[in-house]
């Protein structure tokens, strides 16, 4: 028999350690891993000689936009960024215009993102003012439900405990996880200078946030994922009550690598909820990735127009962009000896996968789906012009990086090759991704 691809060559990790084999895949899937001289024949063969061969990275946390917000970005440029970024799995929140809230406003986004997909696509849903309109019929089509208790989707939502009781009932009922951008407060007015700003988004929040769902999550059950963790007195808070499965963790790459201190602030390019904390508040976060306190990477990627992030500090809007910069940063580490090999497969591949129950993804082994990532190592500096994404302005300007994602295939089809894209849009890939 001959597979359709053999990526010939290339370094595996096996047992730790980049290993020289070759992936054969076959059919949308991984068909084998095979040692010099016994790969079986091709219809295609890659040589991937010098070049780590490895899982896509699945990105549980990305805001795609489209619709009435594609002009910050959309799902043809977003997923291409995803793909160039060695991303082959993002998840789209529902902070979308229109909200993504039920059965129609999810067919818009599906039915877009069908036509646009350059990797697999899945599904958040935000929560209804009332739970008992929540429309069971999406569930197959959405991985996990989103709340925003500090600026709440549907305005006016007061997240008391009783509605974070009923938002965590949908959690148990369905078995999807209840993500929380972990943030408390209602209505505030618009900050006049950066303290100010820094005191509507204090630690303290973050952990009273979290405080709030675990004491209603004792008794109703649910599972709960916190997003973007970004504190040390959160990290001691999500310890406290590991449990597995049901509480996972994510943080993003600029809350372990960047501090607030670092940046003067002149605009919003470093500019994002929660905001940059401290090298202590860094620290923390990168032991507590090591330790899986927190299980994984997730970019948050939350593009905005250049006009909307070159205003002036408190003027410009909350977001970077974070697909084209996940791999290269969490990879650096690697190859800086900071994050073993095995613990980058983890948290950018397999943990997620593990959170939303993506049973064939996050793998790189036989009978997993072949979404691969084929990385080059060599030194270079982050450049946001080049970015595929519509936003281009990101707080890792000029940032040296040792790892570029050089070849991306979703499904078993080569769609990115040293910045070109081969497919698409649409072709390959899964719109919506569903649970396995
Ligand atoms: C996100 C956005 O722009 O949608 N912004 C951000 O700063 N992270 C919203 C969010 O994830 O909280
Ligand atoms: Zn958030
Ligand atoms: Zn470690
Ligand atoms: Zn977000």
């Amino acid at each position: 028999m001959s597979v359709d691809y053999l990526l010939k060559n290339g370094l595996v990790i096996v047992e730790g350690a980049p290993t020289r084999k070759a992936v054969a895949l076959h059919l949308g899937k991984i068909e084998g891993i095979y040692s010099p001289g016994s790969e079986p024949p091709a219809q295609q063969v890659i040589d991937c000689e010098d070049l780590y061969i490895l899982p896509g990275a699945i990105d549980i946390h990305v805001h795609l936009r489209d619709l009435n917000n594609s002009d910050k970005e959309d799902f043809e440029t977003g997923t291409r960024a995803a793909a160039a970024g060695g991303v082959t799995t993002v998840v789209d929140m529902p902070n979308s215009n229109p909200p993504t809230l039920d059965r129609d406003s999810l067919a818009e986004k599906v039915d877009s993102a069908k036509e646009k997909r350059f990797v697999n696509v899945g599904f958040y849903s935000g929560i209804q003012r009332n739970t008992s309109d929540f429309d069971a019929q999406i569930v197959p089509d959405i991985l996990g439900f989103k709340v925003y208790p500090h600026s709440p989707i549907i305005k006016d939502t007061s997240y008391n405990q009783k509605r974070i009781r009923a938002c965590l009932k949908l959690s148990e009922e369905h078995d999807i996880p209840l993500l929380l951008h972990p943030e408390t407060g209602g209505k505030r007015s618009a900050p006049k200078t950066l303290d100010a700003f820094l005191m509507q988004h204090t630690c303290e929040s973050e952990e009273d946030s979290i405080q709030q769902f675990l004491a209603a999550q004792s008794e109703i059950g649910g599972r709960l994922h916190i997003c973007h963790v970004s504190c040390a007195s959160s990290v001691r808070t999500i310890e406290k009550h590991r449990a597995e499965d049901l509480l996972t963790a994510e943080v993003a790459p600029h809350h372990l690598f960047l501090a607030g201190g670092d940046f003067t602030h002149p605009d919003g390019a470093s500019k994002m909820l929660p905001p940059l904390r401290s090298p202590y508040d860094n620290k923390a976060l990168q032991k507590a990735l090591h330790q899986c306190v927190i299980d994984c990477v997730a970019s948050d990627h939350a593009p905005h127009t250049e006009q909307e992030k070159r205003a002036t500090f408190l003027e410009a809007s909350s977001g970077i962009p974070g697909l084209e910069t996940t791999v290269p940063l969490m990879l650096t580490e690697v190859l800086e000896g900071r994050l073993s090999w095995v613990e980058y497969l983890r948290c950018c591949c397999s943990a997620p996968a593990h959170i939303l129950k993506l049973g064939s993804k996050g793998v790189l082994a036989k009978g997993y789906d072949a979404d691969i990532c084929i990385v080059k190592k060599e030194e270079s500096v982050i450049c946001g012009a080049f970015f595929n994404s519509k936003a281009k302005v990101t707080p890792f300007e000029g940032r040296r990086v040792l790892a570029t994602p050089v070849m991306t295939l979703v499904g078993g089809d080569l769609v990115y090759n040293y910045g070109q894209f081969l497919i698409g849009p649409g072709v390959a890939g899964r719109v919506p991704v569903r649970k396995t």
